[in-house]
């Protein structure tokens, strides 16, 4: 496991640079931590690293947004209004597996309602400091 101090906004987006810089298609990151812990600033920069124009909002209401305009497509998507057995019924799998849809970089807020989980992913789970700074933890999982 990384431990990574976010003293402020601009490393937590900083690191979601990074990693829309270097993701493969097919990459899945999976986002847990309290409200406002960072999440969606998180995939801001993911989509700033891919270089994605549009504005990155979160998708607390529409489920799940689409950019398909940077380097891979960037698949953005919260979970936190969802029952796991309704997250069920989504297909996520559709998105990881690049069956249906074009392979990106798949990224989900309030994964702790999945029910289920693809082979291989990255965890990230931001967590408060004690002075309003954040701390990410991030792991890699499975094959
Ligand atoms: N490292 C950081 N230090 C201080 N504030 C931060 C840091 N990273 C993000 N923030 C701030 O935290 C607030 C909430 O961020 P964000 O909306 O990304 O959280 P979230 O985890 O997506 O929330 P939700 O659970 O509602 O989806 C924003 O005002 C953002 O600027
Ligand atoms: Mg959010």
């Amino acid at each position: 496991m990384n431990k990574i101090f976010l003293p402020d906004i601009e490393a937590t987006q900083q690191l979601g640079i990074t990693l829309g810089e270097t993701l493969n298609a097919g990459s899945v990151i999976l986002l847990e931590g309290d409200l406002g812990a960072g999440k969606t600033t998180l995939v801001q920069g993911i989509g700033k690293g891919l270089g994605i124009i549009d504005s990155i909002v979160s998708p607390t209401f529409t489920l799940i947004n689409e950019y398909p305009e940077g380097r891979i497509p960037l698949y953005h998507l919260d979970l936190y209004r969802l029952e796991p057995q309704e997250v069920t019924g989504l297909n996520l799998e559709s998105y990881w597996e690049g069956i249906e849809v074009t392979p990106g970089i798949v990224a989900i807020e309030w994964a702790e309602r999945m029910p289920y989980l693809p082979d291989s992913y990255l965890k990230v789970c931001l967590k408060y400091g004690e002075n309003g700074d954040r701390q990410a933890e991030i792991m890699v999982c499975g094959n």
